[in-house]
């Protein structure tokens, strides 16, 4: 008998982890790897919020917190989803957890029961569907493709909707495609929604500071009709530079609220009180930086996109934000390299382009879409140069 549980069974590691831990190795080996694989901002955490954590270590807040958060950040968060979203919560509707990777976790434990639905619209983010599996969910992917821009089409959401649907994932801009929905996208889910009153949303709005030239965002708790079923999961990772800060948060309502503390009472505990300090700073502090690093993000978006469209065999949209593309390799399937391997599908173009080329990306496969490949341009424009002109041969050579 195994000492892995079954549940554990169900699931498999992040391929995106997997992906970064690769490019990794062969680095260390010598190899001179272009890693476009990994999820996080090039940028430094700004040293205002280092600033605040230096200090919060010499005033001796290095006890315990509240299990889902100290007063001071559910006040931030609080007047964050304020100034920012015109929403309105009450501090017992705020959580705060280790990354909002965990608070997703968490909230799925904290819901789901043996069987229960949650929609997950795909190409999506990697976790989603097993953290499902792993609380026992059942993921029903709906799969949005190039054409509707990955997004979802609305009639096609009406038909997943079952009895058994306990939850829909939202994600926008997206990880991976970069789609972003607009407010009349929204409407149009919510739409939907209004007429399935059993079904809760989780919005994850981790990269709403990741958008570009005048896009709007806009989320989905804003509509009033929905709000009292929306958690609305945010966090500090991405929008500035936090990522190994482990602070994530979300808005909602109170009975889930009062679940996810309850798990991560017997679980982490709190996350870092340090971390947490940082966060409140971040919030509180000045947002200037935020539209400087975006504009710098669209334009490596802008030189990625038009570099990859002249490349025969692959065709890439135009996101509105995250710092993600989301290239359809679909045109070089069949062909084959000079050592005579055929390219059959997307993870053979992945792993090639990684073991004989030198560049880490991901295969559409891995978010539920066949016949893509998810590049990461949050790296220098020097790192995307190179990585491009390698990605241009290698796809060149091919016949
Ligand atoms: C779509 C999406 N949601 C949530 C997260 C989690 O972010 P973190 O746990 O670092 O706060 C990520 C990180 O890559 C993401 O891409």
């Amino acid at each position: 008998m195994s000492i892995v549980s079954n549940s554990l069974k169900r699931i498999k590691p992040s391929p995106t982890i997997a992906v970064t831990q690769k490019a990794r190795e062969l680095k260390a080996s010598g190899k001179d790897i272009i890693g476009l694989g990994a999820g996080e901002p090039d940028f430094d955490t700004p040293d205002n919020i280092k600033q605040a954590a230096i200090q919060a270590i010499k005033d001796g807040d290095t006890k315990y917190t509240a299990v889902d958060g100290t007063p001071a950040l559910k006040d931030a968060i609080i007047k964050k989803f304020e100034r920012e979203n015109n929403l309105k919560y009450q501090i017992d509707q705020i959580t705060v957890g280790a990354g909002g990777k965990h608070v997703i976790y968490n909230a799925m434990m904290a819901t789901l029961n043996e069987g229960d639905e949650v929609v997950v619209p795909a190409p999506y983010w990697v976790s989603y569907p097993d953290m499902v599996l792993l609380a026992g969910g059942i993921p029903v992917i709906l799969e949005c493709n190039e054409k509707q821009g990955f997004k979802i089409n609305p009639s096609e959401l009406e038909k997943t909707i079952t009895k058994k649907t306990k939850w829909i994932i939202l994600n926008s801009p997206s990880n991976p495609t970069g789609a972003c929905y607009s407010e009349k996208d929204i409407r149009e889910i919510a739409k939907v929604l209004e007429k399935h009153p059993h079904v809760y949303i989780l919005s994850d709005d981790i990269y709403e500071h990741v958008v570009y030239a005048g896009f709007k965002f806009f989320t989905i708790a804003q509509i009033d009709s929905l709000k009292d079923r929306v958690l609305t999961m945010n966090g500090v990772s991405k929008a500035y530079s936090m990522t190994g800060w482990r602070i994530g948060y979300a808005a909602g309502p109170k009975e889930i609220i009062k679940a996810i503390a309850k798990i991560q009472s017997q679980s982490t505990t709190n996350p870092s009180s340090i971390s947490q300090a940082a966060a409140v700073e971040a919030l509180n502090g000045t947002q200037d930086f935020i539209k400087q690093r975006a504009k710098s993000f669209q334009e490596r978006r802008d030189y990625v996109v038009k570099t990859l469209n002249e490349i025969e065999g692959i065709e890439c949209l135009n996101p509105d934000g995250a710092f993600y593309v989301f290239p359809s390799c679909k045109g070089l399937i069949g062909k084959k390299e000079s050592n005579g391997n055929v390219i059959k599908k997307d993870t053979d173009f992945v792993q090639s382009l990684l073991e004989n080329n030198d560049v880490a990306v991901v295969q559409g496969s891995a978010f539920g879409l066949e016949g893509f490949f998810r590049i990461s341009y949050a790296t220098s424009m020097e790192n995307l140069k190179k990585a491009m002109e390698k990605i241009s041969s290698f796809c060149k050579s091919l016949k």
